[in-house]
């Protein structure tokens, strides 16, 4: 049985077409004080797979709340599917007294589950902070599915840590070029620099792809610099399309002419599921 979150319907329903698992009809209520109460009201498996992107501190409740209630339900088997994992980019201390958020919420993931599998996960050794089996899948080679043709592409990371999902994409698509900018964040302000790579844009379709667009200050700093370069087109490509706040508003000031995302967050731009390689791992 296919359990999903109530931020990823859309993914599980896509997830129990591809497995041929029934899809269970979770239910979520508050109470009046505001505490949650996800529910599976009807429930006939012994093994469950609970999908849920968490990406916000609901979400975390919630999936903690689906985990124990599939197990009340009578589930002897738990998988646990985080498509987007959030609270990933605080995977170590970042200073005295902080915590590791990321390791603390695997840990309170584990409690509830014989197994985990992350979708393009920050950094893969978040698989470690689990206290059980993980699968970590790299989804973004979907990414190239909904791709217009292009002219000449460039596969770009906005920096370096995304040059590996730039060349997933660029095989995936069958042929262009990579390259990746360097980018330098403040802590403090959260505002993003980056210095280009040499590589030449003008008149060629231009592909940034990163892992995750959260602010859209990477991409849109990325998309001003290819603009003024002479970039024909400027498409933007993500696994996970967070998109907070005004980021959309953001790459589309900065020229973004097509924006990208798959179903890890579901979002308006999300036009490619990630379901097929997920469930490449459940069967
Ligand atoms: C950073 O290492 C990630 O790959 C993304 O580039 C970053 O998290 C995107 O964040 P934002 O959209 O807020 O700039």
């Amino acid at each position: 049985m296919i359990v999903p979150g109530s931020r990823s319907q859309l993914l599980a329903a896509a997830l129990a077409d591809e497995t041929g698992r029934p899809l269970a009809t979770a239910t979520y209520d508050r109470f009046p004080d505001g505490e949650a109460l996800a529910a599976v009201p009807e429930f006939d498996d012994d093994e469950a797979v609970v999908v849920a992107a968490t990406d916000s501190d609901e979400a975390w409740v919630e999936l903690l709340q689906l985990q124990d209630a599939v197990r009340e339900a009578g589930a002897e088997h738990v998988t646990t599917v985080i498509p987007y994992m959030g609270y990933a980019r605080q995977d170590e201390s970042f200073g005295a007294g902080q915590p590791v958020s990321a390791r603390a919420m695997a840990r309170a993931v584990s409690t509830g589950t014989d197994r985990v599998v992350l979708v393009t996960p920050h950094e893969p050794t978040i698989a470690d902070f689990y206290t059980v089996p993980v699968d970590v899948i790299e989804a973004a080679s979907v990414l190239a599915e909904p791709l217009p043709a292009l002219d000449d592409p460039l596969f770009l990371a906005p920096d370096e840590g995304a040059i590996d999902i730039a060349e997933t994409v660029e095989t995936a698509y069958g042929e262009g070029e990579t390259d990746y900018f360097e980018k330098r964040r403040d802590r403090e302000t959260g505002d993003v620099e980056v210095t280009p790579s040499d590589a030449p844009v003008d008149g060629r379709d231009v592909v940034i792809v990163d892992d995750i667009v959260a602010t859209g200050s990477t991409m849109s700093e990325a998309v001003d610099v290819l603009v003024d370069r002479g970039a024909t087109r400027v498409l933007a490509a993500c696994v996970h399309p967070m998109l907070a706040g005004n980021a959309v508003t953001k790459l589309r000031a900065a020229g973004v002419d097509t924006l990208i995302g798959t179903d890890t967050i579901e979002r308006s731009c999300s036009v490619v599921s990630v379901a097929p390689v997920v469930a490449g791992v459940l069967d």
